[in-house]
């Protein structure tokens, strides 16, 4: 019986290496030049200052260096598999061409992989992340990923609702356990979730691993 993955991380030249994955509303695909302007605009918007703890200022030279990351970890089968998301129309919803960006950590915790999202903020409450994160996660489990885990800052409810509508229910974490956000968070511990491909929901342990 073959119970490893039904299919290896790709890895190669990006942008082609990058999977296009689409539920009909929401598209993931490679991220391109034309979107760095969009990606300036989302990093300097307050709410990813305040939960990410990006640096400021963020620039076009920042996203371009972000753009050569991205094309550099996709081809190495242990970096982070980044994706940008697209709005495609839908029931009378406008297009958004780049929505923001989702990833996938592969292996450096063990089996468990993380995922981290941003959205651009004239792509938020419209289904984006939710939609994505499905898709991502499908993915990850395809391609070995035994659980996916998300962490956030605690008290960031716009994240957990995201993580708690895509079947990981948010608990309460120590700081040591979760990515903090902007400075004022990061002894206050966070939220956390982890989940399997089944749908099977567990604790996270330290650094992310479900706890045994
Ligand atoms: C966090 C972030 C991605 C959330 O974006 P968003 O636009 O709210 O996400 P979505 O609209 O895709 O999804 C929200 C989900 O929560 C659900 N939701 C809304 N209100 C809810 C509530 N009161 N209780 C439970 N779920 C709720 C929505 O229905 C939706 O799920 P659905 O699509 O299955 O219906 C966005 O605020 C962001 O980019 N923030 C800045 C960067 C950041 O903080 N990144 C995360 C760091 S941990």
């Amino acid at each position: 019986m073959n119970d490893g993955p039904p299919h290896a991380v790709p890895t190669g030249t990006f942008p082609d290496v990058v999977p296009v994955l689409t539920d009909g509303r929401v598209r993931l695909r490679a991220m391109s030049e034309e979107d760095l302007p969009a990606v300036v605009e989302q990093s300097n918007d307050l709410e990813t200052v305040e939960w990410t703890g990006l640096p400021q200022p963020y620039d076009l030279g920042n996203a371009r260096e972000f753009l050569a990351v991205h094309a550099s970890d996709w081809a190495d089968p242990r970096g982070v598999a980044r994706c940008a998301i697209e709005l495609i129309p839908h029931d009378g919803a406008p297009a958004s061409p780049f929505a923001g960006i989702i990833d996938l950590r592969p292996g450096t915790k063990g089996d468990a992989w993380e995922t981290r999202f941003v959205l651009h903020p004239a792509a938020r409450e419209r289904g984006a992340m939710s939609g994505a994160l499905r898709l991502a996660a499908r993915w990850a489990f395809d391609h070995g990923a035994a659980s996916l885990y998300w962490c956030a800052a605690r008290g960031h409810f716009a994240s957990w609702r995201v993580a708690h509508a895509c079947g990981f229910p948010p608990r309460d974490a120590a700081a040591a356990h979760c990515r903090p956000g902007a400075r004022q968070h990061r002894r206050m511990g966070g939220f956390t979730a982890s989940r399997t491909a089944d749908g099977a929901t567990h604790p996270v342990g330290r650094a992310g691993r479900p706890a045994r």
